[in-house]
């Protein structure tokens, strides 16, 4: 069994990833700029990023910057893995980067062109948006007293263990290219997820739909994220928000 480095080992989805690969008895090593003793920026790449490929035959990368710079990051990684003579790159994407010209979608789909063309043995898994992922963004349009929510947009969001263990089956397999995609249990509007996440955080609020203009509004109200024939995870919003914000209905806001 070969070493596993796992970028972004401490994200998201990254900490389940590496979770799930130990308890498979993988032997494991986290990348990411705070982790030692592999904390890499790999913008920048360099000797460290050399160090933390040494011995490894399969990469699972999962780290993202926020702020930008995911092409120059995926560049030094795929250069420092063919030099470390890494055998298989698994990557994790996002259902419709190919249909929706929204600017971080962008960014992955050149990632995966830069994957593709590597020349490294890859595996490449698109999935919807994380629970956690639609429970930030109506963290933020819960703020005002009024919830604006884009009408006519629908998420399917995933549970995020559900792909940690998904990606962690093909870091173990072979080489597969681009695998099927994979969505969650349910298409559900913004207003009802609003109203699901409201009604778990004990608020109450007006929820109202406001259409937006441009092609990128016009792409997600087409559904161009979703992946409706691909809906197999299991893990609901609801169970999600009553995990997560148990209580938090009666006994006062949470989050
Ligand atoms: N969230 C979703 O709904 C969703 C859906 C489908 C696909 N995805 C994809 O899944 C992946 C993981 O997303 P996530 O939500 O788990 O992200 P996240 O929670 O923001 O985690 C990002 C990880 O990357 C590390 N990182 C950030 N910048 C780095 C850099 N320059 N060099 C090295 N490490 C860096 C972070 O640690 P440090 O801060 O210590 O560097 C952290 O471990 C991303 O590729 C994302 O596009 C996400």
């Amino acid at each position: 069994m070969t070493t596993i480095l796992v970028t972004g080992g401490t994200g998201t989805l990254g900490r389940f990833v590496t979770e799930r690969l130990r308890a498979d008895g993988h032997e494991v090593r986290v990348l990411s700029r705070h982790t030692q003793p592999h904390a890499v920026d790999l913008r920048k790449g360099g000797a460290g990023l050399d160090a933390a490929l040494d011995g490894v035959g399969t990469v699972v990368h999962c780290a993202t910057t926020q702020t930008g710079g995911d092409e120059r990051a995926a560049a030094n990684l795929l250069a420092a893995a063919r030099r470390a003579g890494v055998r298989h790159l698994v990557y994790i994407s996002i259902v419709g980067v190919d249909r929706v010209p929204f600017g971080y979608y962008r960014s992955k789909l050149a990632v995966e062109r830069l994957v593709e063309e590597s020349g490294i043995g890859w595996t490449v898994l698109r999935t919807t948006q994380f629970h956690d992922l639609v429970v930030r963004l109506l963290q933020g349009l819960a703020k005002p007293p009024v919830v604006l929510v884009p009408a006519k947009v629908a998420d399917q969001p995933v549970e995020v263990r559900e792909v940690a263990d998904r990606l962690a089956e093909l870091a173990a397999g072979e080489p597969a290219g681009r695998v099927p995609d994979l969505g969650g249990p349910e298409v559900l509007s913004f207003e009802s997820l609003a109203r699901a996440y409201l009604a778990a955080t004990g608020r109450r609020r007006a929820v109202v739909n406001v259409p937006l203009a441009g092609k990128t509004y016009r792409a997600f109200r087409a559904g161009g994220h979703l992946a409706p024939d691909r809906a197999l995870g299991k893990g609901t919003f609801e169970e999600y928000l009553t995990a997560r914000f148990a209580g938090a209905a009666e006994g006062g806001r949470r989050g």
